[in-house]
């Protein structure tokens, strides 16, 4: 089983952030317009059950009920769920797998997902996982049944992702902040990946924010505050960025639109300005001696704690 072509789009949307701060009516109208925007983007969108506790795939359903029935079904068809524990228990069985997909289909309004993902299974063991009745066995369930076009595996740390991999089920590999200008540690899985026909989805490539933002700007990387090392290490390559007359953002950006063995590179859209000035970043030229001069920096003093990710 493959992803379908349309989902190897080289850049992809993330929905992470959609419908997280939809309290208030200010805070709704601007999640819809965000909404909007994504499904009318025509690119592929990555969502998942557990974002913004399903307000992310809410407001895509939403969406797409607004639009032509035929615009409705193209949109749908780009976009990209995942299963998630349940987020009382934690429980990630068979039984909540089904449950999970079931939750996605309802609250997009779509009886079919085209790639859907195990998402951060760091509440069940490997081997829970892989048991006989376990997650995994129910989504191949669920591929076999026409309900999800295909399937992967999503998450952060490195080796979790890459066991997952090895089994030979999956479709898909998603691994986040691990192929940015600061942590390159998921190289190896990717190129094996890539190798054995399966996508590869490189998600968050400005780190979740530090790597787009900047060094002066206070802003985490993979979801962590980023030590004063790591921010002297990124404010050498904003310089290096201004000396060759690009930004950093674009810099992060094509660091990974440029990789081989990177499919689809999933950046996160939170606002309808993000998605309209992407291409911006995307195209902007990029000096080949930059990327020689960055190549020849010692390596970024990152620290991301894998065993502590699955922890979380
Ligand atoms: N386990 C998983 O499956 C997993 C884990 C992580 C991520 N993902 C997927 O990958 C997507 C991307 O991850 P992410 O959003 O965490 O990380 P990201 O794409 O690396 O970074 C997004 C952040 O960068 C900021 N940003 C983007 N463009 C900018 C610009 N031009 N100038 C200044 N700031 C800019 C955004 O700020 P604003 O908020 O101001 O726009 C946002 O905070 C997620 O939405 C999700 O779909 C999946």
């Amino acid at each position: 089983m493959h992803v379908e072509h349309r989902h190897l789009a080289r850049l992809m949307l993330g929905a992470s952030g959609l419908g997280r701060r939809a309290e208030s009516p200010g805070d709704e109208a601007v999640a819809r317009a965000t909404a909007r925007a994504l499904v009318a983007s025509g690119r592929p969108i990555d969502t998942s059950n557990a974002y913004a506790s399903g307000r992310s795939e809410q407001l895509l359903g939403r969406a797409l009920r607004e639009l032509p029935a035929a615009e409705a079904a193209d949109a749908a068809a780009r976009i990209v769920t995942k299963v998630d524990a349940d987020p009382q228990t934690g429980r990630l069985d068979r039984e909540r797998v089904l449950r999970s997909a079931d939750e996605s289909l309802s609250r997009l309004g779509v009886d079919r997902i085209p790639l859907l993902h195990l998402h951060d299974p760091y509440s069940i063991t490997f081997d829970e996982a892989c048991a006989r009745g376990g997650a995994i066995d129910a989504l191949v369930e669920l591929r076999d049944s026409g309900v999800a076009g295909a399937i992967g595996i999503a998450a952060g740390p490195v080796p979790l992702v890459a066991r997952y991999a090895d089994i030979g089920v999956f479709d898909a590999v998603l691994v986040h902040n691990r192929w940015t200008l600061v942590d390159r540690s998921a190289r190896a899985l990717f190129e094996r990946a890539s190798l054995q026909g399966m996508t590869v989805f490189n998600a968050a490539p400005f780190g979740g924010g530090l790597l787009a933002r900047g060094a002066a700007s206070g802003s985490t990387y993979a979801y962590r505050p980023a030590t004063e090392e790591l921010r002297r290490w990124v404010a050498r390559v904003e310089a290096l960025s201004a000396r060759h007359g690009v930004t950093l953002a674009a810099v992060a950006l094509q660091f990974s639109l440029r990789a081989p063995f990177i499919h689809s590179t999933i950046v996160g859209a939170s606002s309808v300005r993000r998605i309209t000035t992407l291409d911006d970043l995307a195209d902007a030229v990029v000096p080949d001696e930059l990327w020689s001069e960055l190549a020849a920096m010692p390596s970024a003093p990152t620290w991301i704690d894998d065993d502590q990710e699955e922890r979380r």
